[in-house]
């Protein structure tokens, strides 16, 4: 492998050898690949999964299968050919339904009927897990850690996208396809979005686009001789034209998609979707057209997961405590959203002495003429083969990081600054918005626009107070039966109950109820006092 300073650092040779020869495009096409060959079975829990994968066998052979639950069991079995998919749909029937009708489309969705003598002498199947822990579960499992650095790093793997529900939100995609593409069979649905940037958790949305870039790139191929052209429909822009695609497949997918329920049109939003539930999988969806930009936002996140772990766990560890607090929700609103968070954590990272991460610029300068991107005259273009990044020294510590990240955030001028991460400087705030948060890519744009000031105070408020936390050793002792360390930030705060207001009190009156509530657990817990109170 590759020389370069993160030699030294053991958890990202693992990680690079695993991922150096892959880009992110790669990574993509083969998932996408896999999910095509793939379907999904609902099927009976106390399945026998032996006869069950001799059965499917026939068809072909099996690669890779899994069972989970979601209101039923279901099976997601991938088979090494597309003929499989094709020998299996042969023997497969519509289902003769009473006092009903059944619309005949033929998805990948199936469901198994299982005969009725079986003997259930046989193992079950293992489930794999497809939900999130809740806050408590999570506080308890990282309470037993010893170090803030190991709660930090038990998160992002308690938190993270397992391999199993990467392969579903794929699948989900690529069942989803087989209905648009009865219109465009060019076209692609591709998940972007937390799905695939490295920062999703267990639970987070599918956000998917649907790429029609195909249909563009056969019409372009030169004939000799006369030249032809579809005659076409045309609307009034390219909005437009979004529009109506969007709003013809959101009714296909709401009549005749399988599974997919409460499909809502969001038509007039910035960027059109299409919002759906996936009730066998249990994702909630949001379907998009014409959004590369989004696509490559994506990538840009992923590119910087990749380059030092450090930068996944103190995103899940941002993400998960801006939750807990109610910094960000499912809901839109004025609120601070995961991404821009994670472009805050980005920048900050981009801040430190030596800097952790590089500049964006740094990024296009490095990109080969293969990686050449512009969309809609904004120049996308990054490097995407990561052994090409050489990054400086820095050892810093995850406590180290979160503890600056809170002080960095708890002291920023919001008031005449902007974020840029293309330059991994500080701006002149070009507007008077709250929170200014340059676009990556649509560099005039701001991407924390919704912000307002009551909510980017709570979120000044809490890293104040989570700073100031993160100084009083004392109550961040170890406790295995209480919350300590990371799992004492999740705790509900003064300031956000409060709200702003008492935030000013809050400074000459440092010591909390909320931290007298954990002294006297120390004292309880620890028979005598550990703990002295702290001044702010
Ligand atoms: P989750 O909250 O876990 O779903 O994170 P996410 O990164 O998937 O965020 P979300 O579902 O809100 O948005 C999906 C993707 O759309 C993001 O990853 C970005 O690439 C893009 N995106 C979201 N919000 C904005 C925005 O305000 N501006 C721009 N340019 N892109 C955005
Ligand atoms: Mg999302």
């Amino acid at each position: 492998s590759r020389a370069s300073p993160l030699s030294t650092c053991p958890i990202f040779v693992l990680i690079t050898q695993a991922k150096e020869s892959k880009t992110f495009q790669a990574i993509q096409e083969e998932r996408r690949e896999q999910a095509e060959r793939s379907v999904l079975i609902s099927c009976p829990s106390k399945i026998n999964e032996n006869t069950f994968l001799d059965d499917l066998s026939k068809h072909g052979t099996i690669n890779k299968h899994f069972f989970y639950n979601s209101y039923g069991a279901y099976a997601v079995v991938e088979f090494s050919s597309r003929e499989s998919i094709a020998s299996l749909k042969e023997s497969t029937n519509i289902p003769a339904v009473e006092h009903e009708a059944a619309v005949p489309f033929k998805s990948r969705l199936l469901s198994l009927k299982w005969p009725g003598s079986q003997s259930s002498n046989h193992p079950m199947p293992k489930f794999k897990v497809q939900s999130p822990l809740s806050i408590n579960e999570i506080s308890q499992l990282l309470s037993e850690k010893d170090s803030i650095d190991e709660q930090l790093q038990c998160l992002t793997e308690a938190l993270e996208l397992t391999e199993e529900n990467v392969r579903l939100r794929f699948l989900v995609c690529s069942l989803l396809q087989d209905i648009a593409g009865a219109y465009f069979p060019e076209c692609i649905i591709r998940p972007f979005g937390s799905t695939v940037n490295s920062f999703g958790k267990l639970g987070c949305d599918v956000d998917m686009i649907l790429d029609l870039d195909g249909i563009y790139a056969t019409s372009q191929k030169k004939g000799s001789g006369l030249s032809l052209e579809y005659q076409v429909k045309r609307g009034a822009s390219e909005r437009a034209v979004t529009q109506s695609i969007l709003s013809v497949i959101g009714k296909c997918v709401d009549q005749f998609g399988p599974g997919c329920v409460g499909v809502q049109n969001i038509l007039q939003a910035r960027c059109p979707l299409v919002r759906f539930a996936h009730q066998p999988s249990g994702f909630q969806c949001d379907l998009t057209a014409n959004n590369r930009v989004a696509m490559k936002s994506s990538e840009l996140l992923f590119l910087y997961g990749q380059l030092d772990p450090r930068v996944r766990h103190l995103v899940f560890s941002v993400r998960c405590w801006a939750r807990a607090h109610s910094i960000t929700s499912s809901i839109p609103g004025a609120w601070i959203t995961n991404f821009s968070l994670t472009v805050m954590v980005v920048f900050f990272l981009q801040q430190r002495n030596p800097p952790i991460l590089p500049t964006l610029d740094r990024l296009k300068e490095l990109a080969g003429p293969s990686d050449k991107c512009v969309i809609e005259g904004n120049d996308c273009t990054i490097v995407s083969d990561l052994s090409k990044i050489t990054l400086q020294q820095n050892t810093d510590t995850l406590e180290k990081l979160l503890q600056e990240f809170f002080e960095f955030y708890g002291n920023f001028p919001f008031n005449k600054t902007s974020i840029n991460i293309r330059k991994g400087k500080e701006q002149t705030k070009p507007e008077t918005t709250a929170l200014y948060i340059q676009n990556p890519f649509e560099t005039t744009l701001n991407i924390s626009k919704n912000v307002n000031a009551t909510q980017l105070e709570r979120f000044v408020a809490l890293c104040r107070e989570s700073a100031w936390l993160l100084q009083q050793k004392e109550i961040l002792n170890q406790c295995p039966d209480s919350p300590w360390g990371f799992a004492a930030l999740l705790l509900p705060s003064v300031t956000s109950g409060a709200g702003v207001k008492s935030r000013r009190k809050r400074k000459l009156e440092p010591a909390s109820s909320r931290i007298k509530n954990l002294l006297d657990s120390l004292k309880i817990k620890g028979g005598e006092t550990v703990a002295k109170k702290g001044n702010a």
